[in-house]
This record gives structure tokens, sequence and C-alpha cells, in this order.
């Protein structure tokens, strides 16, 4: 029930309801809390007369009472930041309003009025990015999760769903191009000013609305649908970067051809556009018929484009694209069941991605982000469901456990099932839901009732946070294997005991004399504790498990070393060969950092690796992508996740030490696989992109093992480079050497790609996340620098992402680390809030990191909290991290 609490006042003064909420103390939000609307709100007609320092908003609501919610007399609508300037209903200026806080609480007489409200806002002055803000001289809008209401009063949520009819005008000059969601109704002109009318059929809620006022021009295609209707597709972007958009229209057109094959879902309008813009606070928007796209996830060509620039245009074009069906035409109810749409739709884009690319190479990227992100957050004091039980701020939500363990929970059904199966499920699903905003329940009944599983147990995945770990055993007499498999779900905040989930295990057993294994078997380990007996052994075979990792869990298998070797050659699931690789090099990095190891074991543990890595190096059924993998050591982040409370020197020391010892004992095999890999010419083939691969990570250890003959190396592949994925290769290593060769090629990559935002980005991040022992003083000169800004997120995120993600430096013994990022994050919160909250995680470690460090760690929270004006966002995560 809407309750408002402070008297009307006609200006309503958004500074004086600011004070009057507290921002210390924010509201906490319940999903246990949620009742519908009461009101339904079938139409909404704005007109926007556009500027960048004024626009003017005509927003007319049609209201009708929601007969499936209690009646009320009030309809609060949402607003942040607001003044209403006039209030009609029903064609009559309106007296019984009042404000709460920054919304607005209209009395309402009847069963079903219309609204008019007027509102003016300054997109010039928007810094935080949220609403309708000024970028490059255009205008443009984000509104998930709760934007809409910087724009215009509104029930800002995503379970009311209306059509919209935009008219919007402005100078010609100024903005030539007039976008907005659905199709183009009506145009016109009016002396130096021009309009265009918008109506998108498909009821949507308010966080899916955007528009876009700016001069732009497009690369336009189009797409013939299975049903045979055309789509005309644009690609719009700034004048002078159109030839950088061929990979992103292929993209596209990829995504909704793969869509329609793997999911059976087509497109909705006759138009889809895509809009990038350079601020942007997160990667891209699915807005209906309009995504709105960083221009990172858009621009690419071969000289300012790495391979893995080309794969994340790729992943997230196909992202937002696939939203339109899980996300667009089926909502999400309330931001709880936020991962009913960003979960499945990881899924799909990653499904997608490995199917037009390396499926197992993908599938090692995306566990690899999993370990790398989201098995942190799950052990640490941010640790959630993938579907929230509470929040303060919704924007902290949106997180590596809703995002991609969310994905890996859809993937687990999906492995249950089978891919025919799933594919029931995700039918019904879509046939049941159209046009709702629905749950995660929701979405698991149609799995469970179309794909016939049952699910009952398995919906622990939703509620319980924390990485279950499983300890596995196998044991061997007379003809039979005895596989034993023990689950624990660690507490998390605020779940102190788990019940035990089901986890779908692929295993295998191998056979140690002709190194194959007779067929590959699902089991499902739904108990505290279970034993698997599987008969036909004469000797004991070699265990295989997580295949494809098939549940997101960490595995306690006391594998030898020796099994270990085994599998990293002949394993035939390349996902557990890597894994053999990682447990191999992990395994002695985790004892050798713990001081346990002595000198005897550390070389003959250091054999085994190199004799797998040599091995790795010259096997000739790998392609040099997969290969590239194999090569790969654990990051620091992971190893530390493997501690119970870990030194960041000593991870960094050790892993520096392997990489060393490496590349000496293997320098005549990395030279000669750089040498033909060398030969490659430039393509975006797999083979191609895996030789560029390879190349840089052997200049990678020639870094460790003979710095010389790496910056020589570096310096060559530098100078001759004809793609970017080269260039940054080669400057990556370099830039963490001290010679003239780093220097010299800094400043001419800064002088080759000056005015180019996004590769400038690049140059910034080499330098915060290199290996020189310098990089913190780099780091401070480069806050400093003409072109650095805290306006820009992108240019933010390549200094101070890239730096807080790199643990030999932003763990600096001194605290610097800790220092520089508190220091970022203060002053950069009164400018764009969500941005600044993104960086408080890597503090809230401290609970895992040695006890001086943790001090200081803390410290620098404290210092935060004790600031006198957080944001909500800032505050949430403070508070949360520090306990
Ligand atoms: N819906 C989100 C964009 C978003 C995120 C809006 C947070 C508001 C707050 C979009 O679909 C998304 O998830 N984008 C990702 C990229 C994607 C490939 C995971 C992003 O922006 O990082
Ligand atoms: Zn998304």
């Amino acid at each position: 029930m809407d309750i408002a609490r402070t008297p009307a006042t006609p200006d309503g003064n958004p500074e004086m309801a600011d004070a009057a909420t507290e921002p210390h103390k924010p509201a906490i939000i319940r999903r246990e809390d949620y009742t519908p609307f009461g009101w339904v709100v079938p139409e909404v007609h704005i007109e926007f007369e556009l500027g960048l320092e004024l626009t003017r908003v005509v927003a007319t609501l049609k209201v009708e009472r929601n007969p499936a919610a209690e009646r009320t007399p009030m309809i609060r609508l949402n607003g942040d930041g607001l003044t209403v300037r006039e209030l009609q209903c029903d064609g009559e200026t309106c007296e019984g309003y009042m404000m709460d806080g920054d919304d607005l609480v209209v009395t309402l007489p009847g069963d079903s009025h219309a609204l008019r409200i007027v509102t003016e806002i300054s997109p010039a002055a928007n810094s935080q990015l949220m609403g309708l803000y000024a970028s490059n001289g255009m205008l443009c809008t984000q509104c998930e999760a709760e934007g809409f209401r910087r724009i215009t009063f509104f029930p800002d949520r995503p379970d009311v769903l209306s059509t919209y009819t935009v008219r919007m005008s402005g100078p010609k000059v100024q903005f030539p191009i007039l976008l907005c969601n659905g199709n183009r109704t009506a145009t016109g002109e009016e002396g130096e000013n021009h309009w265009a009318e918008w109506h998108d059929p498909w009821p949507k809620p308010s966080y899916l609305f955007a528009l876009v006022a700016g001069d732009l021009v497009a690369r336009s295609d189009s797409f013939t649908t299975m049903n045979g209707r055309k789509v005309e597709l644009n690609v719009w972007v700034r004048d002078g970067d159109l030839e950088r958009t061929e990979h992103a229209m292929e993209s596209l057109k990829r995504s909704m051809k793969w869509d329609e094959e793997t999911f059976g879902r087509e497109y909705d309008l006759d138009l889809f556009n895509i809009v990038a813009v350079s601020d942007f606070n997160m990667g891209a928007m699915e807005n209906k018929g309009l995504n709105v796209f960083n221009t990172k996830y858009v621009l690419a060509d071969p000289e300012t484009a790495t391979d893995g620039d080309y794969d994340g245009i790729e992943g997230v074009i196909g992202h937002e694209y696939f939203h339109n069906w899980s996300g667009n035409r089926i909502t999400c109810r309330d931001w709880f069941q936020l991962s009913l749409k960003e979960g499945f739709t990881v899924l799909r884009d990653q499904l997608f991605s490995q199917d037009m690319g390396s499926a197992p190479v993908k599938r090692i990227e995306d566990v690899r982000v999993l370990r790398g992100v989201q098995f942190p957050e799950d052990s640490g004091p941010l640790a959630h469901p993938i579907r929230p039980d509470s929040y303060s701020e919704i924007n902290n939500f949106y997180t590596a456990t809703v995002y991609n363990k969310g994905a890996e929970v859809i993937r687990m059904m999906r492995t249950m099932a089978g891919e025919e199966r799933f594919r029931a499920g995700t039918d019904l699903y879509f046939e049941r839901h159209d046009g709702e905003a629905a749950t995660c329940e929701d979405f698991v009944k149609s799995i469970e009732d179309g794909a016939g599983l049952d699910l009952g147990q398995f919906r622990l995945w939703y509620s319980q946070a924390g990485t279950p770990k499983v300890t596995a055993a196998l044991d061997h007499s007379g003809e039979t294997a005895k596989l034993t498999l023990k689950q624990h779900v660690p507490p998390t905040p605020g779940q102190d005991s788990k019940r035990p989930m089901p986890i779908p295990l692929k295993i295998a057993l191998f056979d140690r004399a002709s190194g194959t294994h007779r067929g590959e078997q699902l089991v499902v380990l739904d108990k505290s504790e279970d034993t698997f007996a599987f008969d036909g052994f004469a000797e004991a075979p070699v265990l295989s498990i997580n295949r494809t990792f098939s549940a997101p869990v960490t595995i306690e298998r006391s594998a030898s070393r020796e099994d270990l070797v085994f599998l990293a050659a002949k394993d035939d699931d390349p996902f557990a060969r890597y894994e053999a690789m990682q447990e191999l090099m992990g395994g002695h990095l985790v004892a050798a950092v713990s001081g346990e190891l002595g000198e005897n074991e550390r070389i003959a543990a250091q054999a085994d690796i190199a004799r797998a890595m040599g091995a790795v190096l010259v096997d000739e059924s790998l392609d040099d992508l997969m290969r590239g993998e194999l090569m790969t050591l654990p990051s620091q982040s992971y190893l530390a996740e493997q501690m119970l409370v870990a030194d960041p020197t000593r991870i960094h020391e050790e892993r520096e030490a392997l990489k060393a010892f490496l590349g000496k004992e293997l320098r005549d095999e990395f030279h000669a696989l750089y040498d033909r890999a060398e030969k490659a010419p430039y393509s975006l083939d797999l083979a191609s992109r895996g030789a560029r691969k390879v190349k840089t990570l052997v200049l990678a250890f020639a870094a460790a093992s003979d710095p010389a003959k790496a910056v020589e190396l570096a310096a060559h592949q530098y100078d001759n480079a004809d793609n970017m994925t080269d260039r940054q290769g080669a400057l990556m290593v370099l830039t963490g050497i001290d010679s003239a060769e780093r220097t010299g090629r800094l400043l001419d990559f800064y002088n080759r790609y000056e005015g180019n935002a996004l590769v400038i980005d690049k140059w910034f991040s080499l330098q915060a996340s290199s290996l020189h022992p310098n990089a913190i003083e780099h780091v401070k000169a480069l806050r400093d620098h003409p072109e650095f800004t805290l306006k820009n997120p992108n240019r933010v995120r390549s200094l101070y992402m890239a730096f807080a993600g790199t643990p030999h430096h932003f763990h600096s013994p001194d605290g610097e680390g800790y220092r520089m990022i508190a220091d970022l994050i203060l002053e950069l919160d009164p400018i764009n809030p969500q941005t600044a909250a993104r960086f408080v995680p890597p503090l809230g470690r401290w609970r895992r990191i040695e006890p001086k460090r943790a001090a200081m760690m803390r410290e620098q929270l404290e210092r935060i909290a004790a600031a006198p004006k957080l944001s909500r966002d800032t505050f949430e995560q403070v508070t949360r991290s520090l306990g």
C-alpha cells in the first residue's frame, strides 16, 4: 500500500525530500513483500521537446484500476530528482497530489483516468548516465533498472506494461536523427525544428524505453525471418566510425538466424536499430527495437580491435538481441527475478558463441570468468542467491552471481534434460508466458513440465548462495570401481546452514593402458553423500569428473600428479584436459605458497608440469586456440580462492617463478611454436586467431625467463604487427619490462591511436595491469593525464578496473592500492554512483587476505563509510563489505 510521508508541495523540492529520506539508512526491499501494482497503465503518450541543456517532457498516462490488486485511492508515480511543472487529471488541473520523497502520489477518485504530467530535465547535467543524458553532443537514454523515473513520473516497475507512442522534436541541425522504440509512424518539420512520431505496438515495462537523438550515420542491411518477413537493420554510429561496423552487423544477422534455429524465436518488429554511444555505464542495453550499445561492443576493425574485442562484440550483440524474447516479450515481475532474463540470456549468448567459434574454448573462457569473478563473490561478504531475497539498491545486483551462476543453473537443467527436451521446456516457457512479467518459478515450472523433469529439489539452486564443494574419492577392489561423492554447501551471509542440492556431474573412467573410456555418464549427486559403483575394471581407472564443467562447483579429488599428467594429455573432453592442467599447476602453486613444499617435491612437481606442458606444445591434434588454454596458468585470483587466507605477494612470486621455470625448461619448444605461429597470415579464422594467441603467450613465458629476449621478440612483433591483437600482446609484454623499447613503443602506441578513445583505453589498461614494479606510480601519473576523465566510465574502468583486478598492484604491501581505489570511489560517487559502487567488491575481500593487509582494506572501507554524503549504491556495498 502506498503511504505518503511528506506533505504535498506543489513545487516538490527534491533537495528537501532527499534530506527527509536519510540517505544513510536506505529502505530495504524484500522479495516476499511483492504486491501487484494497484493500477494498470495500458497506454502512454510522451512528447519530448529535446535540448541538451533543457528537455521538456509531456507524458500522458492512461491509468485504470488493476482488478488483480487491492483497491487504493492513490497512485504512486516514481520520480528521481524531478519537479512537477504541470499536472492534469482528465483534462483539468489536478490539486490532489503530494510529493513523497522523490515520488509523486496522486489521489484518483474513479476507475479510469488520463494523467498529463509535464517535467523538465537537463540531460547535459546528467553525469550518472541514467535517464536521459548527453553523450558527445547526442542525446540518449538508459532506463534499466530505475532510470525512467529520471525522465518522467511513472510506476517505474517491470510489472507495469504499456504501449508507448512518442513524439520527439528538436533542432534539425543538432539532432538530424530521431530514434525511439518500435516503428516510425510520421515525421515533419517546423522551421528549424523537425519531429518524428514512433509507436511500439508491444506492451513493455518502462525500463525498456529508449530514445536517441543526434548526428548519426547508419550501416543498413536487412534480415528475412523464418516466416519471410523482411526486417530493416541499422547500426548507428558517429560519422567516421561507419567502416568499423561490419562485424557488428554480421553478428546481428547471425544472432537472428541462430535464435530462429536454436530456440525457434523470430524477431517481431519491422525495424531493429542499434546505436553506439561512448558514455555508457554498462556494455549494452536491450531496449525494444532500439538497443543502445557502448561503442566498445560495436566498433571493430583489425587495426584497432583485438580478437577478444571481436568475440566480445559478437557475444554482446547476441545477448541484447536474444533479450527480445528472454526479457522483452517475457519480462520480469520484479527485480528479484533478474536472473530470469539475465541468467537465461547469458546462457543463450554463451551457446551462440560456442556455435559460432570454438565450443570448448568458449566453455573454458566462461568457466574462467565464473571462477575468477563469481566464485570470489559467492565466498565473500556480498554472496547472494541467483534470486536474491532483499536489496537496497538494485544496481548492485547486476552481479556475476545473477548473470553467470544464473546461466550455469539453467545450463544444468539443459544437461539433465538433454538438448531436445530442454528445447521443449523453453518452447513451453515462451508460449505460456508471452506478454507477461514472469518469475523464476514460472521458468522452472515450464522446464519441468515441458522437459518432463522433476526440479523439486533443484529449486534450491535459486535460493541458496555459496559454491558447493564436492569431494570425490575413487576406490578400487576386485573388478569394481567405487566413486564416493560428498557435497558441502558453505554458509553465506544470512544463510548459516544449507540443504544438499542436486549436482549433475558428467564423469568418465579411463583405462590407463589404452587411454580410453567406455562412455561418459551423468551422475546426479543429490544427497550429502552417495556412492556409485562401476563394474568391469580389472585395474583402477583414472577419474575424469565434472566434464564440460557440468556443475558450478569446486571439486576436491585427490588425483595424483601422474593421473593429472595422464588426463592433460589423453582426456577426450577438452575442458577436462584444461582442468587437469589447471589442477596440476594450481596444486603445485598452492603448496608452494603455503611453504609446505620441500625442495625435492618442488623439483618433482615442476618436472611433471614441464612434461605435461611440453606435450601440449607439440601435440599436433590440438588447435592453437585450445593449446593456448592449456598453456594458461591459473589466475592469481583463482589461486587465492583456493586458500583460506591468501598472501597475494607469495602467490604472485610463485606464479612468476613457475612461468620462468617453464620458459627456461621448454625454451626450444616455445620458440618453435612461435616461429610456426608467426607465419600465419592475419584473418579472423580460428587457426589464425589461435596463432596470435599462442604467440603472445610465448612472449609472456619469455618475459619471465629471459626478459632481454622477450623485449627483442616483443618489439619485433609490435613493429611488424598488422593487427591489434599482435600489437597489444607485444605491448603488454613490453610494458612489464623496464627498457628503452617499453618507453618507445608506449609512446608510439599513444601517438598512433590518439583520438581513438577505445584504443587509448587499452593504453591506460596495459599500464595499469602490467608486471612493471612501478605500476602504482604509473597509475598515479596516468590519473593526471590530460586524457583521463572521471566522466567517461570506459576511461575510468580502463585505468582503475585494470588496476584493481591486478592483485600484485592492488595488494601492494604498503596499502597504497587500497587507498587509491578508496580515493577513486569517494571522488566518483557524486558523479556516477553506479560505477563507483562497482569498485567496492575488491576491497570487500579482506577476510580472505592476510591480516596486515586485511586491516588496511577495512580501514579504507571505513573511511568510505564515514563520508558525509554517500550514494545508496556505494553505501550498501560498503556496509555489506564491512559485515
Ligand atoms: N540489461 C543489461 C544492461 C543493464 C545492466 C542495464 C545493468 C542496467 C543495469 C544488458 O542486457 C546486459 O546484461 N549487458 C551486459 C553485457 C552482457 C553480454 C552480459 C553488460 O552491459 O555488461
Ligand atoms: Zn542482459
